[in-house]
């Protein structure tokens, strides 16, 4: 098969579903997976075959390069239902965009459209009842990919391994949540792979969050390599503030460009709000807390959607955000995507798949 070619996708139905003994009204994140998953295998520079089978397990080779060299990447997206009973996926083209560049850093190959989006629509075809009507809850959809030749030499993979499996979920954060602002720690570097969805990043992230959780924080706040002044991402999600009358999130290569991010911001342009993409240093946010204002503080992501963030630890000191039911813009965009996401809206953007 080549690029040209038509991938033709091989179904195997499950003789055992699953799905009658799931509690929807209990949905852990990521502890649920559907009945079925899309693989895909890539050799000798092609993409070979595309199968959707009953979700398991996979055999892999105790030498296999992206246990010990890290090629691995992933992405996060969620499909909704509507009260039609339509299933809509948020803005997979963009998820599958990002995937590629991340690829792209990863010196790993492109996974085609008809692969990453036909064979997403097609999982979802025949796991269309795992999609969760109730409001809140959704199917969140992971693909990834990574490095299977069993090589030890460091060197790009010959094979990789393309897998999407999703599962129902609820909310990532039930409440909201508080953050350290990580003045040690790095999560990325200029020049880096901090805009890569790479499971790297995340590895990473655990031994400081444990440290801040410890603390009694949720989650880092991470700051630059370079002096741990300006504000980057939450690890798990974007950041955006409102500061003053303008709707702010950092931006550069160093954070991950979040598609509900970018989402939000395209809104708030919409909407008439003034935006900013820019640096924001911690001494801007520390002050503008202080001052009042600083009235709005999110994390913005697939899995944490649109998370309030009640309070901010900087330097043994914390900063108390405004109570949530004040923030206008915040409860706005998060009400509004909800409305959206669940069909209850025209969609004029088409961002509903
Ligand atoms: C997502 O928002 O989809 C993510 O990938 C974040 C995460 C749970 C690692």
């Amino acid at each position: 098969m080549n690029a040209t070619e038509n991938y033709s996708i091989r179904v195997e139905p499950t003789q055992n579903s699953r799905l009658s003994q799931v509690d929807f009204d209990n949905l852990k994140f990521g502890k649920i997976l559907s009945d079925h998953m899309l693989v895909a295998d890539y050799d000798d520079g092609e993409w070979k075959s595309v199968s959707i089978v009953p979700y398991g397990d996979i055999s892999i080779s105790p030498s296999m390069s992206a246990l010990h060299y890290g090629q691995a990447i992933f992405e996060g997206i969620k499909a909704y239902k509507f009260a039609d009973g339509t299933v809509s996926i948020f803005r997979p083209d963009r998820n599958w965009e990002r995937f590629n560049k991340s690829a792209a850093r990863l010196q790993m190959p492109e996974v085609p459209e008809e692969i990453f989006m036909d064979g997403l629509s097609k999982l979802l075809d025949i796991d269309r009842n795992w999609v969760p009507a109730k409001e809140g809850s959704s199917l969140y959809i992971r693909p990834f990919m990574f490095g299977t030749e069993a090589a030890l030499g460091v060197h790009p993979s010959k094979s990789y391994k393309f897998i999407i499996i999703t599962g129902p979920v609820g909310a990532y954060y039930s409440k909201p949540i508080s953050l350290k602002v990580e003045t040690y720690y790095t999560r990325a570097a200029e020049g880096g792979v901090g805009f890569s969805k790479n499971a790297g990043n995340y590895a990473l992230s655990l031994y400081p969050t444990q440290l801040a959780n410890d603390e009694g924080y949720d989650q880092i706040m991470w700051t630059d390599a370079a002096e741990h002044k300006y504000i980057e991402e939450a690890g798990t999600a974007n950041l955006i503030f409102r500061i003053g009358d303008t709707i702010i999130t950092p931006h550069g290569d160093t954070i991950l460009h979040g598609v509900t991010r970018r989402t939000i911001m395209e809104l708030a342009d919409k909407w008439g709000y003034k935006t900013e993409q820019r640096k924001v240093s911690v001494q801007e946010l520390i002050d503008g807390i202080k001052s009042g204002t600083v009235t709005e503080a999110f994390a913005a992501g697939t899995a944490a959607t649109i998370t309030h963030i009640s309070r901010i630890g900087f330097e043994g000191q914390d900063y108390n955000l405004p109570p949530v039911e004040g923030r206008e813009f915040s409860n706005k965009v998060l009400n509004y995507l909800n409305e959206l996401r669940y069909g209850k809206l025209a969609d004029s953007f088409g961002w509903n798949y």
